[in-house]
């Protein structure tokens, strides 16, 4: 019998780490998560599988720990995941932003180089770093514009990538991924924010969301779906630079129309703009195209715009309500 793959996560605490951690184990992969020191546990992502995985404590800031965790574990592929990714607060804290989202991605390359270059990388690249875009739609030929700390921070993690590879020939892949969503989306990104605030609404928990820019038109598949395409990247024989996305584009306006819709409100009685929640610089218009995706690594979303909202408002609405069953509109 050959010994299980061992696959090691950053970020595996949050959205797609914890997404990606249960996928893994299906494929039979042991898990090793890396995990930072916090003074109070923040597993609420990944405690329904916590005792199938082993957590690995270190930091993207640390270097030292980042090989002393590399050298205990030998994973055969590495999933960078872990960043400050939330863009608005990339405004605010632009230096720490570099540091873990740019520079954690050299640091934790230069460690696979140091203890074994034949570990596959995988680093989460985004669809943000085209920004003030430069064609519609975007692939993988298009350049960058990033358009906040975050963006630009993103751009050097992706060459950083690309660099390490054609230096050190490491089998290291970029995803170039547009937004997903779930039911494990952070609550301060717009939607989960939205399918949250609908479910305190329509359970007489609130009476307004207060929104900033409702015209900034993203593309948005569903989490569960893109963890797949990363996996996929790393069973190839080369590495490479994939767009994932689903090719269609919604505006914030019609995340919260449907949102409200599919519990019986209207949108417009609820929502109120708010200067608060715009952005110096904005990116008004995201939509990938995913061809090289779906024909090298033969992947494909499996979840609509439609279904996306739905998942989320029912899932928050079921966490707000979790005793009684509430059938939507
Ligand atoms: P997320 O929910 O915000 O999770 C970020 C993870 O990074 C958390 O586990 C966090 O740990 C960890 N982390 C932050 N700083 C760290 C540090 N210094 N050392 C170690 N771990 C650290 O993000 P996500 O939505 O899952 O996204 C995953 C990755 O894909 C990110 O790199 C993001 O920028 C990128 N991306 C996301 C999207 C999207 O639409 N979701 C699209 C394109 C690219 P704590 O739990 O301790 O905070
Ligand atoms: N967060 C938030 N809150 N965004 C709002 C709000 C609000 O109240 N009102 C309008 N928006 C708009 C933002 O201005 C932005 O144009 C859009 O909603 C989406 O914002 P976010 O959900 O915060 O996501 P993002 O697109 O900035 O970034 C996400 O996707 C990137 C991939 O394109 C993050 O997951 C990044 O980590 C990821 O790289």
């Amino acid at each position: 019998m050959t010994a299980a793959k061992r696959a090691f996560i950053t970020g595996v605490t949050g959205q797609d780490g914890s997404y990606l951690a249960e996928f893994l184990l299906q494929q039979g992969y042991h898990v090793i998560g890396m995990v930072r020191r916090t003074s109070t546990v923040n597993f609420e992502r990944i405690k329904h599988f916590q005792d199938q995985i082993t957590l690995a404590s270190a930091d993207l800031l640390d270097e030292v720990s980042l090989i002393s965790v590399l050298r205990e574990y030998r994973p055969d592929e590495v999933y960078n995941l872990a960043a400050q990714s939330f863009v608005q607060t990339s405004w605010g804290q632009p230096v720490f932003t570099g540091d873990v989202t740019a520079l954690g991605v050299t640091r934790l390359l230069d460690a696979i180089r140091v203890v074994d270059p034949d570990m596959r990388f995988y680093q989460a690249s985004s669809s943000e770093m085209f920004g003030k875009v430069r064609e519609v739609p975007q692939s993988e030929n298009t350049p960058f514009y990033p358009r906040s700390p975050y963006g630009v921070a993103k751009v050097y993690g992706h060459w950083i990538t690309v660099n390490y590879r054609e230096s050190y020939h490491l089998h290291a892949s970029s995803g170039i991924l547009f937004n997903h969503e779930s039911e494990r989306r952070g609550l301060e990104f717009v939607t989960r924010k939205i399918t949250h605030a609908v479910a305190r609404i329509k359970l007489g928990l609130d009476h307004e969301l207060r929104l900033g820019n409702l015209d900034a038109r993203r593309d948005w598949g569903y989490a569960p779906d893109y963890v797949r395409a990363m996996w996929l990247m790393l069973q190839q024989d080369e590495p490479g630079d994939y767009v994932v996305a689903t090719g269609e584009t919604h505006s914030v306006r019609e995340f919260a129309q449907f949102a409200f819709e599919h519990v019986g409100l209207d949108y417009r009685d609820y929502v109120v703009q708010d200067e608060r929640f715009m952005r110096p610089a904005e990116v008004d218009l995201l939509v990938g195209d995913r061809q090289r995706a779906q024909e090298v690594l033969g992947w494909q979303p499996t979840v609509s715009f439609a279904d996306l909202v739905r998942i989320m408002v029912d899932a928050d609405i079921r966490s707000l309500q979790p005793s009684k069953t509430y059938v939507s509109a």
